[in-house]
């Protein structure tokens, strides 16, 4: 059984319905006074007489009759039934119809209708309101004061009608007397946000006096809070309604409705930050402008302007905190770049806002530098990749990590792959390295400049290794699991530098690239299986450079062994030791990853860090010391089988034999600690 659609839902919806956006997606409509016209869409005509009324929310036409609210419209359109028309609507809105069938969703019902009804007052008041203050700038007997300050801005009488500008009179109980000359409708005004009570004594009063009242209206043109600003400088500047039933700062843009009153078909909207910013403009003939009413640019406000243009400026005053606010701005309209939209900024030069710099300017010089504003593409670069070096490995790093989430965020499509190519570009990354560092949870976070002061004396990191890089040195260490005295002869003459040379064509043919086969011995994106201890020492480095704190020695005799992962795990110790020593704080991934970029195993390498998922989980340091191990095990059967096999050999000499005792011992040592780990 089809159940009934709770009226106070219809209402809701109907609420946040502009008819006029409605019927407009269907036939362009033109603004004849204070209604819109157009032939009409549901008979024959040459002459419109179709008509739409905005403050009713109401079609009608004068040659056929047809006529009802937006619903109405839908249902006459499509030929659908009410349901059909009221879930096409709700769909446009973001609603989801509700089913009016339990006795809880009576109750809900009774309270949206309270609430509806609480929201209609609420507008009935405020609009009463700002119809008092328009009528006190013409009439009040020191209205001279705020015309002079209005005139004293630049404005016209004109453009402050536009703008329903007021003024709000000295005075406690001006507003108060007005529209509510009953002591029971003060109430309605104080939820309106238009009265203040005093928690002391309960006396109520105007919340603005002697002020410059700017109505803030809706989508719809209902007036729903005000801004009013001091005449002079007294404190604070501006003063604006509460949060109430039908304002939320958050969501509103101050001067959408009348830029779109004075051209229905914006192409794109510029986003200010000011009341005066929005007016100053318009005064100019710049009619697109904007204000956020003192909060950041959110996410309701870039949903409402991409509804309606494709394109967004924002320009914002050139000082800190307007270069904050573009930060944050640049942030938000991320997830919101869909090809085909655009966003730019424009910082102003310092000390000036819209306001002054229009006025000095004049249109066509700000309208240049509008059309001229940095897109958002450059802007992001520009503003992340301020004070870094591109030829720092250290800030190189720092760019790919900050910026790879954020254009991570971007939808998918040529804006997004346009930025990963320049990020490419800058940093050396390849594209699938920059998304493995977005992944990271969590990217260096020390701003460059602290870099130094800040990890240096940090106590919580163990101050770096003074072992350097490639050095085949063992430091010696008394601990009896240590293999710190095991000397092998030759250590030196085979270092990372040479291994790096000897294992070039290895990599060539044995490691998978994207076109090779995958090979059985080796490493395979497709199979990501770690074959050998080296393999699972490397991921851990890769993915963890801080691990290698724990490594008190590198153990270099291990390049000695057949298995070329144990080089690049060595040129891998090498090289993060001489990274911390250089930056006096462990490497990041990123920092290392590019360090790595130019390896000849770099394909290698990078398809390892790629498995983190696979990592298993808990203590790296510990799994990087197990894995040391391993090879330091295999290091020992290679010896152990050569010696052996010297041994055996009719001329084997007395030093050949100890050296197998020495071994063997050596060997025992090492099982053990290998059991232990078990
Ligand atoms: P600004 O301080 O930049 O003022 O505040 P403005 O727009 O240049 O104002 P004029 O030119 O001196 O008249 C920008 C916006 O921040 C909010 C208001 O929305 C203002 O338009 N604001 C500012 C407040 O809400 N309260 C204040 O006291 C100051
Ligand atoms: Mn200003």
């Amino acid at each position: 059984m089809a159940s009934r659609i709770p009226q106070s839902f219809i209402d809701d919806l109907l609420d946040r319905t502009d008819i006029v956006d409605l019927v407009d997606g269907h036939v362009k409509l033109k603004k004849t006074g204070r209604n819109y016209s157009a032939c009409c869409p549901f008979h024959k005509e040459k002459t419109p007489s179709f008509s739409v009324a905005p403050d009713k929310q109401f079609y009608y036409c004068f040659g056929c009759g047809a006529g009802g609210n937006a619903i109405g419209f839908l249902m006459q359109l499509a030929n659908l039934n009410f349901p059909e028309a009221v879930e096409e609507l709700a769909g446009k809105a973001g609603l989801t119809v509700p089913k009016d069938d339990s006795i809880t969703s009576k109750a809900a019902s009774a309270a949206s209708q309270a609430k509806t009804q609480a929201r209609n007052q609420a507008y009935d008041l405020l609009n009463r309101a700002s119809q008092f203050y328009q009528s006190q700038l013409r009439r009040h007997p020191e209205r001279q004061k705020a015309v002079t300050y209005l005139k004293g801005r630049g404005l016209s009488g004109q453009i402050a009608q536009r703008f329903g500008v007021g003024y709000a009179p000295t005075g406690w109980q001006n507003l108060m007397h007005e529209l509510a000359p009953e002591k029971e409708q003060e109430q309605a005004l104080i939820d309106a946000g238009m009265l203040v009570e005093k928690e002391e004594n309960k006396r109520r009063y105007d919340r603005f006096r002697d002020r410059i009242m700017f109505p803030i209206k809706d989508y719809k043109g209902r007036i729903i809070a005000f801004g009013g600003r001091v005449l002079g400088d007294d404190k604070p500047k501006y003063l604006n309604s509460p949060e109430t039933v039908v304002f939320h700062k958050q969501k509103e843009l101050y001067g959408l409705y009348e830029a779109r009153q004075h051209e229905r078909n914006l192409k794109r909207i510029m986003v200010v930050e000011g009341y005066m910013d929005v007016v100053a403009l318009a005064q100019h003939n710049i009619n697109y402008a904007v204000a956020t009413l003192g909060t950041s640019t959110s996410t309701f406000h870039l949903e409402r302007i991409f509804k309606l243009v494709s394109e967004v400026v924002f320009c914002f005053d050139g000082d800190a905190a307007g270069l904050k606010a573009a930060d944050r701005a640049m942030h938000t309209c991320l997830s919101f770049m869909e090809d085909g939209r655009q966003a730019r900024f424009l910082l102003l030069p310092d000390g000036e806002d819209p306001d002054s710099l229009v006025r000095q300017e004049g249109n066509e010089k700000l309208t240049a530098r509008i059309t001229e504003a940095t897109p958002l593409s450059d802007f992001l670069f520009q503003r992340l990749g301020q004070d870094l070096d591109p030829h720092n490995l250290e800030h190189r790093a720092k760019l790919a990590t900050d910026a790879s989430p954020l254009i991570e965020t971007i939808p998918k499509g040529i804006m997004r792959s346009m930025m990963q190519a320049r990020l490419s570009k800058i940093t050396g990354l390849d594209k699938d390295t920059l998304a493995e560092l977005s992944a990271l949870k969590a990217p260096s976070t020390v701003p460059i400049s602290d870099v130094n002061t800040k990890t240096q004396d940090s106590p919580k990191k163990k101050p770096a290794p003074t072992i350097p890089p490639g050095s085949a040195q063992i430091t010696t260490h008394n601990s009896a699991d240590d293999y710190s005295d095991y000397r092998m002869a030759d250590i030196n003459s085979d270092t990372v530098e040479d291994s790096h040379h000897w294992h070039h064509e290895h990599y060539q043919s044995s490691f998978t690239t994207e076109h090779s086969q995958p090979s059985r011995q080796h490493f395979s994106a497709t199979l990501p299986k770690v074959q050998n201890p080296a393999q699972a020492a490397i991921r851990i480095i890769l993915r963890h450079p801080e691990t290698v704190e724990h490594i008190h020695e590198i153990p270099a005799h291990l390049a000695e062994l057949k298995m070329q992962d144990a080089r690049v795990l060595l040129q891998l110790l090498g090289a993060v030791q001489a990274m911390s020593k250089l930056l006096k704080r462990w490497p990041n991934p990123a920092e290392l990853h590019i360090e790595c970029a130019s390896w000849d195993a770099w394909p290698m390498l990078r398809q390892l860090a790629a498995m983190e998922s696979l990592l298993p989980q808990g203590d790296y340091p510990q799994q990087l010391e197990e894995a040391i191990n391993r090879l330091l095990g295999h290091h020992f059967e290679e010896r152990f089988n050569q010696l052996l096999h010297l041994v055996s050999l009719p001329n084997a000499d007395a030093t050949t034999k100890q050296q197998l005792k020495d071994l063997i011992k050596e060997k025992e040592g090492l099982q053990k600690r290998l059991k232990s780990r078990q």
